[in-house]
């Protein structure tokens, strides 16, 4: 896909579901007794994912309109996804093994992880390219320390995992590094375990898990940067609206602020503060931004959010900041290199264990396009203002080097051209229409 130069968007747009809560609705909903309603579900391919997992386990998950429901089959209701390997037990006895495609989303796979490691079957769990080189590590340990059997089918420890259901035991585990993924995992593991499960993180990562369990009564409390969950019985289903993801949304804030002569209304928008860090940067970059229309659904706020053409300094970006920004880095990036001045990014080494090395990447391809910018070993130091020029970016099927380049190249002299532009359907399927939709 090829992007020129545009100046004066204006409109209002409606971001599509949170990829998180998303996520963790259809996993809840699918362990849940009763029937779930979950309103504005992302229909991206992560999610999707998710959803076509769980059928395999024998839930129905339909679709209806913009909605999907879900028959859940309570904690203890998932059946073995049918088999398509065989292999021997210790005892030499054939065994069939069902795999379940995680496709690209390391989200299925790690909070999927948590809840296989409890039930009465095992399972394999495979991926695509990119997410077979990411690290899986950082689950075995904690889900095994709980009595977990889940190896790695290689030494990296990366998919393929097979994971065979055991009893747990609750454990505190001390997370080396800030990922909800990792903390979600063991928490879910938690609902099965024989007592308490907590974990504590060096900062405080995004809490869509623990809000959504109080939501739905699960027991479940926040101390610091630790979270604690009560072994469960079963829960009753509840009704779920997804916000608009913010990560999403990310890319018109950044769209509107650095675009000459526009203005665009984001309607809807997740802004927890667990992940509303790129909020607090872009004022901090003296972007002209307004919050409006606050609503509390379910524990999450969500808010119409309206930016505007603004002229920013650059600002160091640090500490317990990252993990509430760490998927909008990308295209902070590109707002950096729109503003005067030096922009510091540090404690974000996470950047290079997403879908691609983000920090690499957007290294390479800014630069490729006249940007300063020189990675760090956790992040990067931009020297914003220059003019950018068209270039050829190669996404490596990472969906947010795409959609970060499309917002750069509309900025740009020249042609920018987007290769593997099509992966965007990850998580925003209808990104190039809405992105359209502000200059026709
Ligand atoms: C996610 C957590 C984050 C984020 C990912 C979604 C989640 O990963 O990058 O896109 O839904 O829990 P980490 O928790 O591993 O940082």
């Amino acid at each position: 896909m090829i992007f020129t130069k545009k100046t004066g968007l204006k409109g209002e747009l409606n971001i599509p579901g949170d990829k998180s809560i998303s996520h963790r609705s259809v996993m809840l909903g699918s362990l849940s007794n009763g029937t779930m309603r979950v309103s504005n579900i992302l229909k991206g391919e992560d999610c999707i994912s998710t959803m076509n997992a769980f059928r395999k386990m024998g839930v129905d998950i339909t679709e209806e309109d913009d909605d999907v429901i879900i028959k859940g089959v309570g904690l203890h209701g998932l059946k073995a996804p049918v088999s398509s390997t065989t292999a021997f037990t210790s005892a030499g006895i054939a065994t069939v093994i069902g795999t379940l495609d995680m496709g690209n989303s390391g989200t299925t796979t790690r909070l999927m992880s948590g809840i296989l490691a409890a039930q009465d079957f095992t399972v394999t769990l495979d991926g695509d390219a990119s997410l077979r080189k990411r690290p899986m590590k950082r689950i075995i340990t904690p889900l095994s320390m709980m009595g977990a059997d889940i190896k790695s089918a290689n030494e990296k420890g990366t998919l393929p995992l097979i994971i065979s259901g055991s009893s747990l035991k609750g454990i505190h585990y001390d997370s080396p590094v800030a990922s909800a993924q990792v903390k979600s995992s063991i928490l879910l593991a938690g609902l099965y375990a024989d007592g308490e499960t907590s974990v504590t993180e060096p900062y405080v990562s995004r809490n869509h898990t623990e809000l959504m369990f109080n939501y739905l009564g699960i027991k479940c409390k926040t101390c610091g940067t630790t979270a604690t969950v009560s072994p469960c019985d079963g829960f009753d289903a509840r009704d779920i609206v997804v916000p608009g993801d913010i990560s999403s949304a990310a890319y018109f804030l950044v769209a509107g602020l650095i675009t000459p002569d526009s203005e665009i209304t984001l309607k809807n928008v997740g802004i927890n503060e667990t992940r509303d860090g790129i909020i607090r940067v872009i004022k901090m970059m003296g972007g002209d931004i307004k919050i409006e229309n606050e609503i509390n659904d379910g524990g999450e706020i969500s808010a119409d959010i309206t930016v505007k053409t603004s002229t920013l300094h650059g600002c160091v970006i640090e500490g317990s900041i990252i993990p509430t920004l760490i998927d909008e880095i990308p295209i902070i990036c590109i707002m950096a290199a729109f503003a005067k001045g030096q922009t510091i990014i540090k404690d974000a080494a996470e950047l290079r264990v997403k879908e691609s090395d983000r920090i690499e990447l957007m290294v390479k391809f800014l630069s490729a396009m006249g940007c300063d910018i020189v990675g760090t070993k956790d992040g990067m130091i931009i020297n914003g203002g220059n003019p950018l020029k068209g270039a050829v970016i190669d996404s490596n099927l990472d969906h947010r080097i795409a959609m970060s380049f499309a917002i750069a190249g509309i900025n740009a002299s020249g042609e920018t051209e987007i290769l593997g532009s099509e992966v965007v359907n990850i998580s925003y399927p209808g990104f190039y229409k809405d992105l359209e939709s502000l200059w026709n």
